[in-house]
């Protein structure tokens, strides 16, 4: 496995709509083994998900997995997930703002409205057809991940770019706030 170089802000190939992978490609070694590299990718630097674009190979593939990570320390865990393919359907109008950070937006943090509820339909790393619900935290990296694969990255949700913070500062100035809202 091996661990790829990610994208930053900037990079043209994170503005790009990636392309589909063929059903029947999706269980051959070179798919199989990148869908490792990004798994590993992920790992590597403590990301929440990652998107093929994000490693300049815009293909519809991303992975997403929490596991007590220190980046989100409050997050609740997800398993690993790849989806390829995807679809998503919103499925509530209401938006909550969540804050947000991403492996190719370095050391920023910016708070952004998702809905709370999505449909994923997509099709997993064996080819097998997915179609769950995903709530809350959940909902929101499969919107952050697949948002990418649209070449859409979170800043462009944000509905108030003064909440765009260095991590050193949010630490600082924001930790904790807004959280207790709701
Ligand atoms: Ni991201």
């Amino acid at each position: 496995m091996a661990i790829l170089k990610v994208a930053r802000l900037g990079h043209p190939v994170l503005r790009q709509v990636a392309r589909p992978v063929p059903v029947d490609a999706i269980r051959a070694p070179e798919t199989q083994r990148f869908i490792d590299d990004l798994i590993e990718t992920m790992r590597e630097y403590d990301g929440a998900g990652l998107a093929a674009n994000q490693v300049h190979t815009p293909q519809q593939i991303c992975v997403i997995e929490v596991l007590s990570n220190p980046r989100y320390p409050d997050a609740p865990e997800i398993p690993l997930t790849v989806v390829i393919n995807p679809v998503v359907t919103p499925l509530t109008d209401e938006m909550e703002d969540g804050w947000e950070g991403c492996l190719s937006v370095p050391e920023m943090r910016g708070l952004v409205p998702r809905h709370t509820a999505v449909r994923l339909t997509c099709h997993d790393r064996d080819g097998q057809p997915v179609d769950l619900i995903a709530k809350d935290f959940f909902a929101r990296v499969v919107q952050h991940e697949t948002d990418h694969l649209q070449g859409v990255v979170y800043v462009d949700r944000m509905r108030d770019l003064r909440t765009l913070c260095h991590v050193a500062e949010w630490n600082k100035h924001w930790l904790g706030l807004r959280e207790q809202d709701d």
